[in-house]
């Protein structure tokens, strides 16, 4: 069984395979714990949607034959430890925002990659059309918090973790960067 695979391609998709993971675990746990509401409902899609990204991205590694590498922390998990943890509902609703701009501008980074295999190219558009939808959720739901938490309140915990996205991402997410690179294109952010 030879791989279709290059070095970088397998690490970056590996890489993507566990952000989703986390990703859904971490909104199915939370899920667990929310009364019934709009943000429940949407919540309750969200964190399906990223166990279906995790599902396609291990799909999409088989089919080009190849195994998924296994990758220790998450994105998630350092962003937690750059910017404390949310200490409510609207705090998590910020840093997922902030988070889900970050993956994103990751996945069309990799889409403009020339000449991707037609797996990966599929694979990337599928998500990133549930990905727009999480952070159009996330924006409504923000908003229609703020008689609850104040715009203000708001607005700062989106900068706060804003911060944060900046320093993991100096900090860890070169590599994802310089991986894309690897590929053949300038990446940009
Ligand atoms: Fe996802
Ligand atoms: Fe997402």
């Amino acid at each position: 069984m030879t791989t279709k695979l290059n070095e970088n391609e397998l690490w970056l998709l590996s890489f993507y395979r566990t952000s989703e993971i986390s990703g859904a675990l971490f909104f199915g746990r939370l899920c667990k714990t929310l009364k019934s509401s709009a943000v429940q409902h949407d919540m309750s899609k969200h964190f399906s949607d990223e166990a279906h990204h995790a599902w396609l991205w291990t799909d999409c590694i088989a089919k080009l034959k190849a195994q998924p590498l296994k990758l220790a922390d998450s994105y998630q998990d350092q962003y937690i430890s750059a910017a404390g943890l949310p200490a409510n509902i609207m705090e998590i609703l910020a840093i997922t925002h902030v988070f889900e701009k970050r993956v994103i501008r990751q996945y069309a980074l990799h889409s403009r990659v020339p000449d991707l295999q037609p797996e990966i190219k599929e694979t990337l558009s599928a998500i990133m059309q549930d990905e727009r939808w999480h952070l159009e959720w996330v924006k409504n739901a923000l908003q229609s918090m703020e008689n609850e938490f104040g715009k203000e309140n708001i607005e700062q915990a989106l900068q706060r973790f804003l911060q944060a996205d900046e320093e993991v991402y100096a900090k860890t997410m070169k590599e994802h960067e310089e991986r894309v690179h690897g590929l053949g294109i300038l990446a940009g952010r």
